[in-house]
């Protein structure tokens, strides 16, 4: 784990504080803390550095009932990637029309099952894909996934899915001949893409392949889907989404005014809205570190240290001298240990820990060892239920 990577906030009195206080009094702990409207002012902020592309928040971030009404409220759309996803949507009474089927591999029942939840769009990347696709082609259109490698992504989403861009007019072949509309190109160019460039180069190469195979094909491709990847701020520098999109802009600008243009983002809308809250339940010295337990760790809510190689900046509410220590999590295995060999001042049993920027991929991915409580999900502020 990079500690280096890792923000720090100390404070004696942050007006925070007491909000965090007043959850754990009521709802006990830990906590994810959830404020729609800091997920409100992302997606407005992602859209207006975006002008013209449709979101459609990418639900496997954090699926969650009351995300998903902040969502609905705003009128995005929403990228699927499963049934149980679809189903989530369904509790809200989403229409399919208003959501992407986005895992480029399906089993035939899922597709059943998002062509009875409604959705129309489906990504694909490979012939076999295309063809579970015809029994269906009337109500079905397609968005090909391009590959586009990126080292700059914290997570590279192309290692796994997207076809070679000199593959994509063979497949828009094949798709023509199997009687499915391809409706156009998608990518990702990865999660937690540092840099916009990728992004606007796969639009550079995307509006390449498509202006050169709409000179010949029967029906022109017209829909972009840019994916996600736009980044979360964990280093806590004040990221400028607007400055950040602004290659991207330039791209769009360039092509055709009737082209729809999408986006799938996941990370940069959530991640700032939910804080972590945990309590320091134990405390030890052990080899000269104070080792601090804390009730949630990487097998509950900070489980994307591990799958999603992500660093949380961390807040105490304590200030003066540091001492070296580790942050550990509730179980018994040694993994579940959230930062080590950081500095705090010596905390006690009963101290809040809070994880920032806790949104995004980390209720999605925590476990069920040793048979702990889920952290509660608690609504803070004025959407609250
Ligand atoms: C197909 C697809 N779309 C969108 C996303 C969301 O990406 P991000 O959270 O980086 O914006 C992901 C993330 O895994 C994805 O796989």
């Amino acid at each position: 784990m990079n500690t280096e990577q890792r923000t720090i906030l100390l404070s004696g009195d942050d007006p925070n504080k007491r909000d965090y206080q007043s959850v754990v009094e009521k709802h006990g702990s830990p906590c994810l803390v959830y404020r729609p409207s800091v997920l409100e002012k992302q997606f407005k902020s992602l859209q207006s550095a975006l002008p013209n592309v449709d979101l459609y928040y990418a639900v496997k971030a954090h699926p969650n009932s009351n995300i998903v009404k902040t969502i609905d409220a705003l009128g995005g759309g929403f990228d699927v990637a499963s049934a149980g996803e679809m189903d989530l949507l369904l509790k809200h009474r989403i229409s399919g029309r208003r959501t992407i089927h986005t895992h480029p591999i399906k089993k035939d029942s899922e597709i059943r099952d998002a062509l009875r939840f409604g959705a129309t769009t489906f990504v694909v990347d490979n012939v076999y894909e295309l063809k579970k696709l015809t029994a269906y082609r009337s109500r079905v259109g397609v968005l090909l996934r391009v590959s586009f490698r990126s080292e700059s992504a914290v997570v590279d989403l192309s290692r796994k899915f997207g076809c070679e861009p000199n593959e994509v007019q063979q497949l828009v072949s094949e798709a023509e001949s199997l009687g499915i509309h391809v409706k156009g190109l998608s990518f990702h160019v990865g999660s937690q893409c540092a840099n916009a460039h990728k992004h606007a180069q796969a639009i550079r190469d995307c509006a390449a392949l498509m202006h050169s195979i709409n000179a010949t094909a029967k029906t022109p491709m017209s829909s972009l889907d840019i994916g996600g990847g736009f980044p979360a701020d964990y280093l806590l520098q004040g990221l400028d989404i607007d400055a950040f999109c602004a290659p991207i802009r330039q791209e769009l600008n360039k092509l055709p005014a009737d082209w729809h243009l999408l986006a799938e983002p996941g990370r940069y809308l959530i991640a700032p809205a939910v804080d972590s809250i945990t309590t320091i339940t134990g405390k030890s010295k052990r080899g000269g570190l104070f080792w601090y337990y804390l009730d949630d760790g990487v097998y509950g809510s900070y489980s994307g240290q591990i799958y999603d190689h992500t660093i949380y900046p961390l807040q105490v509410f304590k200030t003066g001298l540091t001492h070296a220590c580790i942050l550990a999590g509730p179980t018994c295995d040694s993994i579940d240990v959230i930062a080590e060999n950081i500095q705090l001042p010596e905390l006690e049993i009963g101290d809040l820990v809070i994880g920032l920027q806790m949104g995004a991929y980390t209720a999605a991915t925590k476990t069920r060892f040793n048979s702990l409580p889920d952290a509660k999900f608690v609504v803070l502020d004025e959407h609250a239920e």
